[in-house]
């Protein structure tokens, strides 16, 4: 049976489903609270527009990358670097990429996805009335030191995510981004409206788009690029997996830009709402790292709205509800990685399959989480195991991964064949296919080894 039978429970069911899930994967943690503080800590709008630049020359790209690789593949990834190789150079052990990043990446994310969670059932218990800055970051650092209190929200998240794949690709994946994502940015908007009435948002819009040139070093730009690959779920086959359940009159090359422009924009916006607010309070700095979401924002919320207590908790509230909405829509995907192959490969029943994943990184995510805490001595290379993770993820798996999947697609995969997922079997004009098929082939892979060679100190022609 072909799974581009629309009616095959194993497809998105519509155009637009699919684009929601794919830029469901990619709107996330990463969005509302990595952007704001890479931004913050790189210098504001210099960051953004070398992100911007990366987003375009290397994110859309090898997102469109995966998006054909995963789509050729009809319904199994590692069937499609098998078939596309036609079984040479040992190229069919890439489909293993998506199974074991989707165990690492969950990992790691599952345990900020819970803190979104306990500051969401906080904000909803109003237990943020009446603190202080002090009581604030007292209170982040007991919570996530703690050996039990955060293992049980990332194990409440994993499990909301775990029952969303179990439903399987259309009732759970497909149905959970078509309600979450339209919510997610009704909230998104509510809250840049309040945030640009407070005293001072000036302050945080010109910290936002004035660049300033002289911060920019090779941290910057590394990070830039390192942003635009963890935001946009590039790198890790995350969007091969969700490719494969593409119909096949899914134009690529379009939807690729619109999730890169859906996630984008998701980011600005996420910007809008924490520099204003951050700014709106003297004394409080913008850069103030990854604290910013947990510690400075609710601080943030209850000094601004002191006089209005609802508002402050009506504020504190939609925006972790937002951060909640947007960590699951990522997790959904991450997860999938790692149970689509259990569920189609190894054949086990899907909901099993999901639990399996689940389990395993559950545990994994224990790690993680007493990193913070119990575990703090506990170090690989100098890290504990939440930054081990993050490191291996998003500085190594993503670039290298990215690269290889460029490679693959540009010099190994018959040109035929590309132009066929380009073009939908010639149904399609596809002005921007040469553009890209340069790109794949020369630019991506000559810009990440030339960016891995400077990080590695190899020659310095960065800065
Ligand atoms: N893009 C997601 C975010 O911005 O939060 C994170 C992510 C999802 C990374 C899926 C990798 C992935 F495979």
């Amino acid at each position: 049976m072909s799974t581009d039978n629309h009616k095959s429970k194993n497809v998105f069911a519509s155009k637009v489903g699919a684009i929601l899930a794919a830029a469901g994967s990619a709107v996330g943690l990463g969005n509302v609270w990595r952007f704001p503080t890479e931004t913050g800590e790189h210098g504001g709008a210099a960051f953004i527009l070398i992100y911007v630049v990366f987003m375009l020359l290397l994110g859309v790209p090898i997102m469109v990358t995966e998006f054909a690789i995963g789509r050729h593949g009809n319904s199994d990834v590692t069937g499609a670097f098998q078939k596309m190789s036609g079984g040479r150079g040992g190229w069919k052990w890439m489909g293993l990429l998506p199974v074991v990043s989707g165990f690492l990446v969950l990992s790691y994310y599952a345990v900020v996805a819970g803190w979104t969670l306990y500051y969401a059932f906080e904000a909803l218990m109003n237990g943020f009335a009446g603190k202080t800055s002090t009581d604030f970051v007292a209170d982040f650092t007991a919570f996530s030191s703690d050996s039990a209190q955060p293992v049980f929200w990332t194990a409440l998240i994993i499990a909301i995510t775990c029952g969303i794949v179990a439903l399987g690709v259309q009732k759970g994946i497909e149905r959970g981004s078509k309600i979450m994502m339209p919510m997610l940015f009704i909230f998104i908007v509510v809250l840049v409206g309040c945030s640009l009435s407070l005293p001072n948002a000036n302050l945080g819009l010109k910290f936002l788009f004035q660049p300033d040139f002289s911060k920019v070093n090779s941290t910057v730009i590394l990070s830039a690029m390192g942003q635009a690959f963890f935001s946009l779920s590039v790198g890790l086959g995350c969007l091969c997996t969700y490719a494969c359940y593409f119909r096949k009159d899914v134009d690529l090359m379009k939807d690729g830009l619109s999730v890169a422009g859906i996630d984008t924009l998701v980011a600005l916006l996420s910007g809008l709402i924490i520099f204003p607010a951050v700014c709106s309070i003297p004394g409080l700095q913008p850069d103030a790292g990854p604290s910013l979401v947990f510690i400075t924002l609710p601080n943030v919320f209850q000094q601004v709205f002191g006089n209005v207590p609802v508002l402050a908790y009506l504020f504190s509230l939609i925006f972790y509800l937002l951060l909640v909405m947007a960590a699951l829509t990522s997790s959904i995907s991450m997860l999938e990685m790692s149970a689509a192959y259990f569920h189609k490969k190894l054949r086990l029943p899907r909901p099993m399959a999901a639990v399996i994943v689940s389990a395993v990184c559950l545990i994994l995510s224990m790690f993680c989480s007493w990193s913070f805490g119990a575990w703090k001595d506990i170090t690989i290379f100098g890290m504990g195991f939440f930054d081990l993770f993050d490191f291996l993820v998003a500085k190594l798996i993503m670039p290298v991964g990215g690269m290889l999947m460029c490679i693959f697609l540009g010099w190994v995969v018959d040109e035929k064949v590309l132009r066929a997922e380009m073009t939908n079997n010639g149904t399609l004009r596809s002005p921007l296919y040469p553009t890209y098929r340069f790109i794949i082939r020369y630019f991506a892979p000559v810009c990440i080894i030339l960016i891995f060679a400077n990080e590695l100190g190899l020659f310095n022609f960065i800065f």
